[in-house]
C-alpha cells in the first residue's frame, strides 16, 4: 500500500496537526507499506497568470512561471493518483484551510485527470478506492460547526476527486480545553 501524508500547518515545530498525523500514520502503517510524503509549507504556487478559463495553456504560450505551475500541479497529481491512503494535516485558518492547502486544491484539480464533467454536465470523481484520514486542528472553531468551513469544504474537494472514504480526526477547540481536545483525537486514532 501507499500512504501519501500531507502536512499543511505553516509551523513546522511544536505543530500538533503535525504530530496528530505522525501517530495516525504510525497507526495505520503496515511494515511493506511506502509513504510518499508532502509539506505543503515547503514548496507551494498559487494558480495565477491564466489565459483560458480551465487550467490550460497551449504549451507554446507558456511563460516559465506556467511551466513552473504544471510541473509542480503534474507532481501533486501524480502523487494523489500513486496513492492508496491519503491522510492530511491541517489547522482551521480564519475558518478556512490554510492558503498553501487551497492553493494545492487548486494544482491538483485537473480536468480528465482528477475529474471531469460528462456532456450533461454531471460531475464525475477519477480516483478511485481510496481512503482518506483528515487530521483537523482549531484554537476556537468547533469542528463541523457553522463556521468550520475547512472540514466539509476538504471533504467535499476529496469526494469532487472521487474519494469518498473520508474519515475525519479532530483536535478542535483546543484554546479552550487542550488535553480535553488532543485526548480526544489521541483516542481517535487509538481506536482505528
Ligand atoms: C493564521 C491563523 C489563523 C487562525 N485562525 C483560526 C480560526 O479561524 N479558528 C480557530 O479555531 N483557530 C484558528 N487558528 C488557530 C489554529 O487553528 C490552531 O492553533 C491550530 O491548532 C494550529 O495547528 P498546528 O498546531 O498544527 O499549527 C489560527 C491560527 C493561525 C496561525
Amino acid at each position: 500500500m501507499k500512504i501519501y501524508q500531507i502536512d499543511s500547518s505553516a509551523r513546522k515545530e511544536g505543530s500538533i496537526s503535525r504530530s496528530l498525523a505522525k501517530k495516525l500514520l504510525n497507526k495505520i502503517k503496515k511494515p511493506d507499506d511506502e509513504v510518499i510524503y508532502r509539506d505543503l509549507d515547503d514548496e507551494m504556487l498559487f494558480v495565477s497568470g491564466l489565459t483560458e478559463s480551465g487550467m490550460k495553456i497551449p504549451e507554446d504560450k507558456q511563460t516559465d512561471g506556467h511551466k513552473k505551475m504544471f510541473q509542480l500541479s503534474d507532481k501533486l497529481v501524480e502523487e494523489l493518483k500513486d496513492s492508496d491512503v491519503i491522510i492530511i494535516s491541517a489547522p482551521i485558518y480564519n475558518f478556512g484551510p490554510p492558503a498553501t492547502l487551497k492553493a494545492w486544491s487548486d494544482l491538483a484539480a485537473r480536468v480528465n485527470t482528477t475529474f471531469k464533467y460528462t456532456p450533461d454536465g454531471k460531475r464525475i470523481g477519477l480516483l478511485k478506492d481510496k481512503k482518506a484520514y483528515l487530521v483537523i486542528t482549531s484554537g476556537g472553531t468547533k469542528i463541523g460547526s457553522e463556521e468550520d468551513f475547512l472540514t466539509p469544504w476538504l471533504k467535499l474537494m476529496l469526494n469532487f476527486f472521487g474519494i469518498m472514504d473520508v474519515k475525519i480526526i479532530s483536535a478542535d477547540q483546543m484554546a479552550i480545553d487542550y488535553e480535553k481536545s488532543i485526548a480526544k483525537a489521541e483516542k481517535e486514532i487509538e481506536d482505528l
